[in-house]
């Protein structure tokens, strides 16, 4: 006799295990399959949680080398013990997916191991490493399977030379020289890992700027201040492949649109050109279920695939490939299952490059609103002139924010800088609630903090700043 449950949802990243304990607490019996030892997803297994473990250790010693000294505290020159950090990693990693366990357990959420595939409506198949199955009956599926790393042609990734982002949080040694392929999230936060920890970093990109899809200006000044850290950037170049030989890898390159090739030499190679939502051995073909051309699994506005009964959340769907964006789908679907109005804003997404300084956006970038024929006014206040900011040391970077000219609602915001993943919140709230940037000027906020930035670039957007 087959377990039968409300909900079965396959995947345990953001998006599923935050489907599962939503709908529990709903009052569905709810279960996950997850074929990974660990619960949490690429998110907490190999993405967010180690790579920002990583790097929080690695500014530390950066800051202990550069800025301490000029604080007053003088400690000696550190001396990196990577051993160590992988452990702060490591132990990192499995506090928070021993969490999703206990939140699973407290939830009464039921966990079967193995890989699961839909084997028509209302039935989900598990097959467990040694090949053993267990069919589960089921008023819903949810599938939450994730993404992988992207690869070039003819690029055989090993996981130790040639690495993905995998491999490239556990690199046993710091590399004299990293290569990394694409100037995204991936390749700008791991390569200011290395870059920090003493290994010189060259950056391909592809395109003719960094971070595509942030607001222009804010990548340009970025790029800037990673230059300054060391960074080469080679823009409008691609890898055209990769020789293994005994003292390293040369990688050929050459020029976007064509032109003149050349090589790298490195030691290690990082391709960080994108991920892929992955669909495979799910039965997805054999149960009908719609792929769009770039392998996404269709849905419409409620998450729900072609077949009834059948729905998808996370990176496998269309949509920013965001850890908070795959647990609002997954609150919103259980809920929607519920019976509830369960929504999701993408217009209130913030994005977040947790490097030093971070950059933050929510809402629309200059090249959009003026794509969509907006009359819009920028206004901008640097962290040169925040107090707070030059007591820590950490005046790089300005706010940057978009409002619409006639009625004054902020349509974006953008910071670099110190802290900017944290304040970049009061705007999304902002936002949410439709507020005007007279409404964020209007705001008392506490002296002296970094967000006070915030509020002056607000001012500006009306009759001025106060403090330039
Ligand atoms: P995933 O987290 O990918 O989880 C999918 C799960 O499904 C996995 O556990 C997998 O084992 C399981 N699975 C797949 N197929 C099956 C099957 N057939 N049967 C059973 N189980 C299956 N996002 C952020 O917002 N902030 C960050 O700081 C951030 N940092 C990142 C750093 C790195 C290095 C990487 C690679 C990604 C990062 N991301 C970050 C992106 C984030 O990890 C993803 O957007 C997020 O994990 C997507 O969640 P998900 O639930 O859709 O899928
Ligand atoms: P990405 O899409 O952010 O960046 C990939 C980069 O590679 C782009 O700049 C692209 O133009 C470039 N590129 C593509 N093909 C190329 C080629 N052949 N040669 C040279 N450059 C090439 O993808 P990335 O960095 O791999 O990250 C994947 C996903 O993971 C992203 O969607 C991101 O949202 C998520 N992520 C989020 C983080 C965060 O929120 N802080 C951290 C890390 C990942």
């Amino acid at each position: 006799m087959a377990d039968t449950f409300d909900l079965t949802i396959i995947g345990t990243g953001p998006g599923g295990y935050v489907c599962a304990v939503r709908a529990a607490q709903l009052g569905m019996k709810v279960a996950v399959v997850e074929k990974w030892p660990s619960f949490g997803g690429t998110c907490l297994n190999i993405g967010c949680i180690p790579s920002k473990a990583l790097l929080h250790a690695s500014e530390m010693f950066e800051e202990a080398a550069h800025s301490l000294p000029q604080l007053g505290v003088e400690v000696g020159a550190p001396k990196l013990n990577l051993t160590a950090m992988m452990a702060h990693k490591d132990d990192t990693v499995a506090s928070n997916t021993g969490g999703i366990e206990y939140l699973f357990k407290k939830n009464k959420i039921t966990a079967f191991r193995g890989t699961g595939s839909v084997a028509g409506q209302g039935k989900v198949v598990v097959t467990a490493e040694d090949g053993s199955t267990t069919e589960i009956e089921t008023k819903h599926i949810v599938i939450a399977t994730g993404s992988v790393s992207a690869n070039l042609p003819g690029i055989e990734i090993d996981e130790e030379r040639i690495v993905t982002s995998t491999g490239a949080l556990k690199l046993d040694k710091v590399p004299e020289n990293l290569l990394v392929i694409g100037a995204g999230v991936i390749g700008l936060e791991l390569g200011s890992v290395w870059a920090r920890l003493g290994a010189k970093v060259t950056v391909v990109e592809y395109l003719d700027r960094i971070l595509p899809g942030m607001d222009g200006e804010v990548a340009k000044q970025f790029q800037r201040m990673l230059a300054k850290q060391g960074f080469e950037f080679k823009l409008s170049t691609k890898v055209t492949g990769i020789e293994k030989t005994e003292s390293g890898l040369v990688a050929h390159v050459e020029p976007a649109d064509g032109g003149e090739a050349w090589s790298i030499q490195t030691d290690i190679a990082l391709v960080a050109i994108g991920r892929l939502p992955y669909t495979q051995g799910l039965g997805l073909e054999e149960a009908g279920v719609e792929i769009d051309k770039r392998g996404r699994i269709v849905t419409d506005g409620h998450y729900k695939t072609n077949i009834d009964g059948i729905y998808a959340i996370g990176d496998v769907i269309a949509g920013p490939m965001l850890a908070h964006k795959a647990e609002d789908e997954g609150i919103a679907i259980a809920e929607i299952l519920a019976g509830q109005a369960g929504h999701v804003n993408y217009g209130v997404i913030p994005g977040v490059v947790y490097t030093n300084p971070e950059v933050a956006s929510v809402g629309q970038t200059e090249e959009e609103v003026k794509a969509a024929g907006i009359d819009y006014k920028t206004s901008k206040f640097p962290f040169t002139a925040n107090g707070r900011a030059k007591a820590m040391l950490a005046s790089q970077g300005f706010v940057k924010i978009i409002a619409d000219k006639a009625t004054d609602r902020v349509l974006g915001c953008h910071i670099v800088g110190k802290g900017a993943g944290e304040m970049i919140h009061e705007v999304a709230v902002l936002m949410e609630f439709g507020g005007s940037a007279e409404d964020l000027a209007r705001t008392c906020h506490a002296h002296p903090t970094m967000s006070e930035a915030i509020r002056e670039a607000a001012l500006a957007a009306g009759d001025g700043a106060i403090h330039i």
